[in-house]
C-alpha cells in the first residue's frame, strides 16, 4: 500500500513531515533532492525521534601533525536527533554514526504524479 504524505512541491530542503496510519507514525524527510522514509520511534527507547532536531554532523579537525584545529559541522552527513535523550542517526541510512548495528527502520519513498507516498 502507498500512503500519501505530501505533495513534493510542500518539501523544501532539509525538510521533515510526519505522517500518521493507523498505529504507525512516519517522518519523511527531503535532503538533496532524495526522500527518506522512518518509522518515528528511536531504537534506544522508542521516542519521536523524527521529529527532533536536523543538524549536521559535528567533526574535529585533525592537522597533518595530528593536532586538533577545532570543530566544523560537516557539509555531507546531516543527522536527526532524537529528542528524548539525544541519540543521532544519519538521515541518509538512518543508522547510529558510531554504530551500525543501531538504525531506524526504513521504508521506500515513491513520487508518483507529484505526490510523495511510503511504501507500506
Ligand atoms: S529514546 Fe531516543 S535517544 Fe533515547
Amino acid at each position: 500500500m502507498d500512503l500519501f504524505v505530501a505533495k513534493e512541491t510542500a518539501f523544501q530542503q532539509r525538510d521533515r513531515k510526519i505522517v500518521a496510519y493507523e498505529d504507525l507514525e512516519i517522518g519523511v524527510f527531503r535532503l538533496d533532492g532524495n526522500f527518506y522514509a522512518y518509522r518515528n520511534q528511536c531504537a534506544h527507547r522508542g521516542g519521536p525521534v523524527c521529529q527532533g532536531k536536523i543538524l549536521e554532523k559535528v567533526e574535529e579537525v585533525i592537522a597533518q601533525d595530528k593536532t586538533s584545529q577545532g570543530l566544523k559541522f560537516s557539509q555531507e552527513h546531516i543527522h536527526i536527533i532524537c529528542p528524548w535523550h539525544g541519540y543521532e542517526y544519519k538521515i541518509k541510512s538512518g543508522l547510529h554514526p558510531g554504530n551500525k548495528q543501531v538504525g531506524l527502520k526504513k521504508y521506500d519513498v515513491k513520487l508518483r504524479d507529484g505526490g510523495v507516498y511510503v511504501v507500506l
